[in-house]
């Protein structure tokens, strides 16, 4: 049960002479979820990158279930079961939210290669997605165009989408950027009882705290392309160099006295 699902070895990313990710050690265990956070440019965008299979690591190796995925195509990687959250524009506009998931649960079905019957399959699919969108709390928007809903529900149809391909490793790029404060919660909720049913593992960047405290059970803090610090939300809150590099704290504050 506590066997790492990824396995992150030395992994380093450079640009030119600036090392984007350096040496970065980390297992994600089975199940969990798992935020990396850390300040602008700290490098976990690369970071993602790398292991979704979009850029080549320039060090060290990504293993997925035992299985070297090292500097794969992103399409390889996607069917290995690392899924990424995609950009709206992902989603067809024209067709109902309903349709948006079918498309996906096709296209996935279409691999397995398996012979069943047409209708039944298209039954099964109809159920499969109907199910996906009652777990996202967008069920009742099954019928409407996907371009007609709103944002927050937009990007939980995304996420519905993602959770298709049935990952291993779902990757969640600031899954709250951009979403009104109500959009936020219900999100966070959503997300948060997704992991609780311990069907998925999750790997997520957000830069909205109180997201991270509320979803993660462990936190990556990376820091101008390093692993500074990798803990539990209790661990990280009350770990000073964190605190210092990344909330932005003086140390005064941090001890609570006050400089004069
Ligand atoms: N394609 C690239 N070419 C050159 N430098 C890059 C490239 N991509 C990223 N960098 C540099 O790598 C460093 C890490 O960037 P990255 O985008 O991974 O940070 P981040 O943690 O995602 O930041 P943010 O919170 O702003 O999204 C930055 O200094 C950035 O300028
Ligand atoms: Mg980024």
């Amino acid at each position: 049960m506590t066997s790492p699902i990824l396995t992150i070895s030395n992994l380093t990313k450079r640009f030119g002479g600036n090392a984007a990710v350096s040496n970065i050690n980390l297992d994600v265990i089975r199940k969990e979820t798992m935020a990396i956070i850390g300040p602008n440019g700290a490098g976990k965008t690369t970071f993602y990158n790398m292991v979704s299979g979009r850029m080549q690591p320039s060090e060290g190796n990504i293993t997925l279930d035992g299985k070297d995925i090292t500097g794969l195509p992103p399409h390889k990687i996607s069917k290995l079961g690392i899924s990424r959250s995609f950009q709206i524009n992902n989603i067809f506009p024209e067709m109902t939210v309903q349709e948006n998931v079918e498309v996906v649960l096709s296209a996935y079905h279409g691999h397995s290669r398996k012979l069943f019957n047409i209708a039944s399959r298209n039954a099964g699919i109809q159920q499969e997605a109907e199910e996906l969108l009652k777990r996202l709390g967008v069920d009742s928007l099954k019928d409407r165009r996907a371009e007609v809903i709103s944002y927050g529900d937009k990007r939980l149809l995304e996420i519905a989408m993602v959770l298709a391909t049935r990952p291993k490793l779902v990757l969640l790029d600031e899954p709250t950027a951009g979403m009104t404060p109500e959009e936020t919660r219900r999100t966070t909720k959503l997300i948060k009882s997704l992991a609780d049913s311990g069907d998925y593992t999750f790997l997520i960047t957000e830069h909205d705290m109180d997201v991270v405290f509320d979803l993660a059970d462990r936190i990556l803090v990376m820091h101008r392309g390093e692993k500074l610090f990798a803990g539990t939300p209790a661990e990280v809150k009350i770990h000073p160099e964190v605190r210092r590099a990344y909330l932005g704290e003086e140390e005064d504050e941090v001890t609570g006295e006050t400089s004069a």
